[in-house]
């Protein structure tokens, strides 16, 4: 790249400190929308490839193909004046081949299922626009083993997003309130070095502010917390996770119970949610007649515990299923309940009611053709089942009235329950795009709960 051409590419203020931050850092770019931190991320793998020549690999990664596209348009306008057509893009293959042999590949995550692309690959940069896509970090998380070079070489990855996705709230609780902007922080679990860096349109001089406004405003008319979230580049917005404010592990979490040690009068039943490409998750449900429970806490009559888990899903995957059969699975659900001394009894999701085929009935017809009996959830709105989740989260250590607390063990629960995000179009519900079955068969539990009280009075009287 020619100093004149340099004198061409002109970052932004917040670009140029974002440039400045050293390589042993890892970067979160987390501003409101139009702060320039795609473009941000163009210009980082221009400079690494300069850095670095043909030891640079860099990957990008975006969920959505349109997303990658907009992406790819900056690429080309960056890159092409950098280098001219001594720059080549494979359209194909997404691939950028600079002339120093550097390449920049431009992928597409959607899920698991696109992760064996990526699979022990090597790369030196690793980009992850619109980070706030992601439900979960689980993915990506797994995506930073590929992160490996030639000794001496600093490798480092960059994560943007806006706040108000479906992963706001783990993003928000790793990267935004962990520290002060631009001061480094260390993050607990990997050791690794990251610093926030924020920015919002109007620290854009590329873009017109004031359309751009308009722009904003007109796609999310009747949402102003996302509209705020959006130009504010805040991250303490009322978004992301669903659960956020009724469920806190302090409150709702208990230490494993051991079977064969419930008092008199707890009632136990299974609560299922079916899947066979996506997990399926099944819970042993304790109800309490207002006593002590095993660990000699009281739990108000009514409350629910859920003390064992079932979640057949594939080992490191949130929301791929291990394929089982309803047979297998029944199998495995039988085991559990004869380990808690239980008739393999309980409610599950509508679906499993529905006939398919004339030969085979439905799936709930070959659960009991294999020992285990579901009856469908009671019916009512998903609404009203999540209200009553919310409430009962809420109510839990309360004295007087039923909460729901969920034993540690539960491990697919705590791995996604408190990341569920929002859907983007009804704030009241839950976003169906992340891994809910764990959500769902909870609920299935506690609807179960809403049966109408038999009048005793009227039975008495007549
Ligand atoms: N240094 C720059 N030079 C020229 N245009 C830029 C620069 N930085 C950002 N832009 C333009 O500003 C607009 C918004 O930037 P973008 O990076 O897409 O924002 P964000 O990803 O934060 O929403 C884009 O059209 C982009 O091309
Ligand atoms: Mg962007």
């Amino acid at each position: 790249m020619t100093t004149e051409v340099a004198e061409r590419i002109e970052p932004s203020p917040f670009q140029a400190r974002v440039l400045e931050v050293p390589e042993s850092i890892n970067l979160f770019l987390g501003g409101g929308r139009g702060g320039a931190k795609s473009y941000c991320l163009a210009l980082m793998a221009l400079r690494h490839v300069e850095q670095y020549g043909n030891r640079a690999k860099i990957l990008y990664l975006r969920q959505s193909y349109r997303g990658l596209a907009d992406f790819e348009q900056i690429t080309r306008d960056l890159f092409h004046s950098a280098y001219g057509l001594a720059a080549k893009f494979n359209a194909t293959d997404h691939v950028w081949k600079f002339p120093s042999g550097a390449v920049m590949e431009l992928g597409q995550l959607e899920g698991v299922n696109d992760y064996p692309k990526y699979q022990g690959r090597s790369f030196t940069l690793l980009l992850i626009d619109e980070a706030g896509q992601f439900a979960a970090p689980s993915l990506l998380d797994r995506l930073r083993s590929n992160l490996r070079g030639p000794k001496g070489m600093p490798i480092r990855e960059i994560r943007a997003a806006n706040p108000a996705g479906p992963g706001h709230q783990w993003i928000a609780q790793r990267y935004v309130f962990r520290a002060a902007p631009w001061q480094p922080f260390q993050e607990p679990k990997t050791g690794a070095w990251w610093v926030h860096c924020p920015s919002v349109f109007t620290d854009n001089p590329f873009i017109d502010a004031d359309e751009y406004r308009r722009q904003l405003e007109a796609s999310c008319p009747a949402d102003p917390e996302l509209l705020r979230a959006w130009l504010s580049g805040d991250w303490s917005v009322s978004r992301g996770a669903y659960f956020a404010g009724v469920l806190d592990e302090d409150r709702n979490a208990v230490a494993p119970w051991e079977p064969g040690k419930l008092g008199d009068g707890w009632r136990m039943y299974l609560s299922h949610d079916f899947g066979s490409s996506a997990p399926s998750v099944t819970y042993v449900c304790c109800e309490s007649p207002g006593g002590e429970g095993p660990d000699h806490q009281f739990y108000p009559r009514g409350s629910v515990v859920l003390v064992d888990e079932l979640a057949t899903n594939q080992p490191g995957h949130l929301d791929a299923g291990m394929q089982y059969t309803a047979v297998r699975l029944a199998d495995e659900i039988r085991e559990m309940a004869d380990r808690w001394g239980m008739r393999p009894d309980g409610v599950a999701d509508d679906a499993i009611f529905a006939q398919h085929g004339s030969q085979a009935g439905s799936i709930a017809d070959e659960f009991k053709r294999a020992g285990v009996y579901f009856m469908p959830a009671k019916k009512g709105s998903r609404q009203s089942g999540w209200e009553t989740m919310r409430r009962m989260l809420q109510d839990a250590g309360k004295p007087d009235v039923p909460g729901l607390y969920i034993s540690r063990s539960a491990e697919y629960f705590w791995a996604t329950v408190p990341y569920l995000g929002r859907d983007p179009r009804k704030p009241e519900d839950l976003d169906t795009r992340a891994a809910d079955h764990a959500a769902d068969s909870c609920r299935y539990a506690l609807t179960r709960q809403e049966r109408k009280p038999v009048k005793v009075q009227r039975i008495v009287g007549f």
